[in-house]
Order: C-alpha cells, then sequence, then structure tokens
C-alpha cells in the first residue's frame, strides 16, 4: 500500500537524519585529505569506489532498516543485486559523484530516494560542501534548505545550459563516438553552453532549482536517479526517457529538463544520435582496443 501522509512525513524525517549524518563523515573526510588513499577500481578505471562510500551506505542503511524494516533496499555498493519490485523500496546513492568527491569537488551529494509501485514518491538529496538539502515529496513541492524551489522553465534549447556525463563503465569506441556526436550536434545547434557533469544527483538539483536546464545520461541507476526525480518533478521540472517517453527507474537512462517543451527538443537530438535505444549490452563489452 502507498505509505499515509504521516508515515511519508516520518520517513522524510528519518532520510533527513541520515543524510546529514552521511554529509558529516564526507565533510570529515574533506577535512582529513585522504578520500584518495582508498580508493578502489570496481568495473573499470573509471569507475571508482571508497571506504567511504561504503561506511556512509552503511550508516544510512541502518538508519532506514529501522524507520522501515518492511521495505526493500536497494544500494549502490551493497544491495545493488535486488530487483526492482512494486513494494516499497528504499533507493540509496552513499555518494554520487565519487570521482568528484576523491577530487575533492563540492559536487557530490547523498542521494536517499523512496519507491512505490516502482514510482519515485519521496527524495532527499544533501550536498554536504554547498550546505544544500533538497527534499521532495510526492505532491508537495520541492525545497532547498527549507525553501521552495523552482526549474528556469526554460523551453529554448538555444538557450539552455546543458549538462553531459562521461560514462564510468565503458570509454569503448561506440561509447566515445556517441558522445562526440551528440556534443558536435548539439554546440551546432546551438545551445547556449554545454558542461560536463560527475553526480546525477547534483545536475538534478540544479535542473530542479534552475541553476542547469538540462541534463541526460545513459547508463545510470535507479540510485542515480530516484531521489532527484521527484525534487525534479515537484520543481516543475521534467525526467523522461531519453526518447521522450514516460521515465522509468529502471530503464538506465534519463533526459531531465526544465519544462516538457525543452525535453521534446533535446529527445530529437538525442535519437538521431541512438541515445534513445542504449541497452545494456550496447556497453557492456565495449572496450577499448589496446595500442
Ligand atoms: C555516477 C555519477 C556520474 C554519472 C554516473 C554515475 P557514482 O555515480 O552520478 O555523474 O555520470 O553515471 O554512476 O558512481 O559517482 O555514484
Ligand atoms: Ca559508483
Ligand atoms: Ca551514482
Ligand atoms: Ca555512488
Amino acid at each position: 500500500a502507498v505509505p499515509s501522509t504521516e508515515d511519508l512525513n516520518r520517513y522524510l524525517d528519518e532520510a533527513v537524519a541520515a543524510a546529514q549524518e552521511a554529509g558529516n563523515l564526507m565533510l570529515e573526510c574533506f577535512a582529513r585529505n585522504d578520500a584518495q588513499a582508498s580508493v578502489e577500481e570496481k568495473s573499470s578505471p573509471a569507475d571508482l569506489v571508497t571506504k567511504y562510500d561504503r561506511q556512509v551506505e552503511e550508516l544510512v542503511l541502518k538508519r532506514l532498516r529501522t524507520a522501515a524494516p518492511d521495505f526493500r533496499v536497494l544500494a549502490e555498493e551493497t544491495a545493488n543485486k535486488e530487483e526492482l519490485t512494486d513494494a516499497p523500496t528504499w533507493i540509496v546513492d552513499p555518494i554520487d559523484g565519487t570521482t568528484n568527491f576523491i577530487h575533492r569537488q563540492a559536487e557530490c551529494c547523498v542521494l536517499i530516494g523512496l519507491a512505490v509501485k516502482k514510482k519515485a514518491v519521496l527524495g532527499v538529496c544533501f550536498i554536504p560542501k554547498l550546505d544544500e538539502l533538497y527534499t521532495a515529496v510526492q505532491g508537495r513541492g520541492a525545497y532547498c534548505n527549507g525553501r521552495r524551489v523552482v526549474s528556469s522553465g526554460c523551453k529554448d534549447l538555444t538557450t539552455a545550459l546543458v549538462n553531459l556525463h562521461l560514462p564510468s563503465y565503458s570509454r569503448g569506441p561506440k561509447v566515445v563516438d556517441r558522445i562526440l556526436g551528440i556534443s558536435r550536434d548539439l554546440l551546432a545547434h546551438p545551445i547556449r553552453a554545454m558542461r560536463c557533469g560527475g553526480s546525477a544527483g547534483v545536475d538534478m538539483v540544479h535542473v530542479a532549482r534552475g541553476r542547469l536546464d538540462a541534463y541526460f545520461e545513459v547508463g545510470i541507476y535507479p540510485w542515480d536517479v530516484c531521489a532527484g526525480q521527484v525534487i525534479v518533478e515537484e520543481a516543475g521540472g521534467v525526467c523522461c526517457d531519453t526518447l521522450g517517453g514516460d521515465f522509468d527507474l529502471a530503464s538506465r537512462r534519463v533526459l531531465v529538463a526544465a519544462s516538457p517543451e525543452l525535453a521534446s527538443q533535446l529527445a530529437v537530438h538525442l535519437r538521431n544520435h541512438s541515445y534513445s535505444s542504449v541497452e545494456a549490452e550496447d556497453y557492456n563489452g565495449d572496450v577499448p582496443e589496446k595500442a
């Protein structure tokens, strides 16, 4: 069943407390400057994890499991094999933007989302270095540090600031060609400017509060986008498939925009560059050739 308003309030409080506790740990790490010391590679040299990702995940999941023992959990570092079902599910990315975190950039965050019937209903994103806490519950608006946020409403690609992400799972020829192709096309269109992001969560809340007009990526996981989806939609923005169709948390692709008009203009370009039909197998095994 969909949680009651009272239950959602309680879950929001718990998620906020967990995100703040996690953020404190990240700030301690920034102060000690020791993230580099524990870097390990996962699937590729661009796919990294530190002891802090694991510590944050542990403390966040402990809190969430205490608050709602019956809920399922999907989390990047430890509970990442679960299928997304209709049951209420906490979806957690302990540190989104691990590479930024390792390089001491501010753009990294803790993401806690709650999905019910495979749809995100509550989202918390905390960016500790900026001291920005974003929260949203479906139907109740999006907030940053308690103040309502709204997207820029940008409707025109020529005035849009757009973020593109470089994938961490593959830098093989297919993936590189796709990134270069869409970049060339968007720059020539022209869009106002393009940036390269390092945290799906940060970019989504930036779209939500009007600092950025759009972001798109293929290869993402539910934990990268669940919390952000609620925050973006409650701020008047749009999350959809890169085809422009309905967003599916489990589909591994997302297009986020400040308005439906902007989303459909971008989707046209993404379709032309096969950002529309990206399947996991397009990426897996697409390894760079050895020199
Ligand atoms: C990554 C970041 C990055 C995005 C990747 C994500 P992580 O998450 O959000 O910006 O491009 O797709 O995997 O690994 O730093 O949590
Ligand atoms: Ca990761
Ligand atoms: Ca992530
Ligand atoms: Ca992560």
